[in-house]
């Protein structure tokens, strides 16, 4: 059974994508074959860090959700000759006609759970990722309640400690296997194990990694992935550690 992990926050903005992006390449670094599924059908963005433009797309979620293709041919292989593993991107659809017809038509997220078993078996995957909207609405419960693992990204900012909140206790209601916190643009003026204590005390709930506010990654701009452009920098090793913890539940 592969793993699917979703990653997840109240807020836009804290990091989910280019933390799902980074957790993939590091698990597929280490040899695993790994699945990143881009969610977020109204504001996709996760094909950009994999070095993929909107017009590339040919194949996207949106088309196998309306049923013109299998899931495996939305799934374009990604960061080739960088990871030992594999990596494999299901992009969502950026033109404005593709979004627009999912807003106003909806769709039902059950096809999803078939969808990602025939992925899984087709790819042979040990994980697969799923990347969201934030917030809270259909997707989001529906990716919830079919992941073996949760992580839920967040800055610490007093609004993020309040939508956290309202995360975790949903995840909890849908009994989520695994839940953990990943703390994100944290300031270099807050002590990094003091920020974690506070926040695994306030949720009850593992933290992952403090990962700083970090200019590399602000200049980087989801250009890549931090990961493998800048594997020495502290920020990666706690990104590894966080996927040690991830494969070892
Ligand atoms: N630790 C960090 N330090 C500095 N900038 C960061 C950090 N993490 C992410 N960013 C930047 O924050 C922005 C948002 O990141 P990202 O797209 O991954 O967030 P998101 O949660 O997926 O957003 P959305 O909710 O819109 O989907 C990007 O410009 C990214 O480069
Ligand atoms: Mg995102």
């Amino acid at each position: 059974m592969a793993k699917i992990i979703s990653v997840h926050s109240f807020r836009g903005g804290t990091g989910k994508s280019n933390t799902t992006a980074n957790l993939a390449a590091l698990m597929a670094s280490q040899g695993l074959r790994v699945a990143v599924v881009d969610t977020d059908i109204q504001s996709p963005g996760l094909h950009v860090l994999f070095g993929l433009r909107g017009e590339d797309i040919t194949h996207s979620l949106n088309d196998h959700i309306w049923g013109k293709i299998a899931i495996r041919e939305a799934a374009i292989p990604v960061l080739e000759g960088q990871v030992s593993g594999a990596v494999f991107l299901v992009p969502s659809s950026v033109r404005a006609d593709d979004i627009v017809q999912i807003l106003r038509q909806g769709y039902d997220m059950r096809m999803l759970t078939s969808a990602f078993r025939e992925l899984t078996e087709e790819l042979e995957l040990d994980v697969l990722l799923i990347d969201t909207h934030p917030g809270l609405n259909e997707e989001t419960l529906f990716s919830l309640a079919i992941s073996s693992a949760v992580v839920i990204v967040m800055r610490p900012d007093q609004q993020d400690y309040e939508g956290t909140g309202v995360t975790v206790e949903v995840a909890r209601s849908l009994e989520v296997p695994s839940m953990a916190l990943l703390v994100n643009k944290a300031p270099a003026s807050l002590d990094p194990v003091a920020l974690a204590e506070t926040v695994s005390s306030t949720f009850n709930c593992p933290v992952l990694a403090v990962q700083p506010h970090s200019d590399a990654m602000l200049e980087l701009g989801s250009r890549g992935v931090f990961a493998l452009v800048h594997p020495d920098d502290p920020m990666t090793e706690s990104l590894r550690s966080a996927v040690r913890q991830l494969l070892a539940d």
